[in-house]
């Protein structure tokens, strides 16, 4: 199925939509012809011109484009830590109000931010214990995401006692343990090797299945965007607007590792870069044209 997203108001070509319409009640995030320019003392950035998608609600949706095309800006957008130039953002039906985090939202970025001067087990809790809940809880709440997460045993070592992979792992984990309904991923896994990463693919969709939130990821990895999500939004070059939504109608639950062996796999990923491939060659053309 290949419709319009929307009427086209700035005359570029039009986002092709293969993904599941959403109704006002379904829709956890809300993103509408957001726009964003930054202005540095010398010039005006333009990074986001016309971004509108919206994600349901428990769904695994997503971010892939050409570098610089906004997708970080988008995410801090959603978050509130910056503002939008224009359009607007709702999350779970509220305005984003910049500077005032969406309720029941979890970020993770690509370097992982666990504290070298705590314990796996004390990164993990610092969430909770900055909620005030009792310390016997937060143990109770800590083992058993260490136990959920293939953990158990690590709890007192400390960050630079682990590889990249569990400190990341353990990143995710201290986001997850405040339980958050919505988890922003920000090219959580872009820092490791291919077999870590796809151990934590395995590790990302189990605790999704488990625990069912709102997931909205920025990769600039095809095939993670394709074994992992529901549907896959692609931006094209700066200033960015939506060029495809792309739902990947491959049963759950998936296995990471054989998925890619798949038809269905080969089919969706040739079907997103035709669209992301020719845009990655359409920026690289623009880099060109600045160096000349
Ligand atoms: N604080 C900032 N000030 C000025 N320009 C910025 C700032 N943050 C990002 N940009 C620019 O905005 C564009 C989009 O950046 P970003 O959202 O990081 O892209 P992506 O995550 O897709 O690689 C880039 O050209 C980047 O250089
Ligand atoms: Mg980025």
């Amino acid at each position: 199925m290949i419709t319009a997203l929307a009427e086209d108001r700035t005359g570029l070509p039009e986002a092709k939509f293969t993904g599941t319409r959403s109704t006002a009640e379904s829709r956890m995030i809300d993103v509408a012809r957001l726009a964003k320019v930054y202005l540095t003392r010398t010039k005006k950035v333009w990074a986001v011109r016309d971004a509108t998608f919206a994600v349901r609600r428990g769904e695994f949706v997503s971010l892939v484009g050409p570098s610089g095309c906004g997708k970080s800006t988008i995410l801090n957008m959603i978050a509130s830590f910056l503002a939008p130039t224009d359009g607007e953002i709702r999350v779970n039906g509220k305005l984003v109000k910049e500077g005032v985090i969406p309720e029941g939202l979890g970020y993770i970025f690509q370097k992982d931010t666990v504290l070298p001067w705590y314990t796996v087990r004390s990164n993990i809790g610092l969430g909770l214990w900055y909620r005030g809940m009792p310390t016997r809880k937060i143990d109770e709440k800590v083992e058993s995401l260490l136990q959920l997460a293939g953990l158990q045993g690590y709890g007192d070592v400390f960050p630079h006692q682990l590889s990249g992979g569990m400190r990341q792992r353990v990143a995710l984990l201290m986001t997850l343990a405040c339980e958050p309904q919505i988890v922003l991923l920000d090219e959580p896994f872009g820092a490791l090797d291919t077999h870590t990463k796809v151990l934590l693919h395995r590790e990302l969709l189990e605790l999704w299945g488990k625990l069912g939130q709102t997931i909205v990821m920025v990769t600039h990895d095809l095939d993670e965007a394709v074994s992992l999500s529901d549907r896959v939004i692609v931006l094209s070059s700066p200033p960015s607007h939506v060029i495809l939504d792309h739902r990947v109608d491959i049963s759950r639950p998936r296995d990471v590792f054989t998925i890619r062996e798949t038809e269905a796999f080969a089919e969706h990923s040739q079907i997103i870069w035709r669209v992301l491939g020719r845009e990655f060659k359409h920026t690289d053309m623009i880099s060109e044209i600045v160096a000349q």
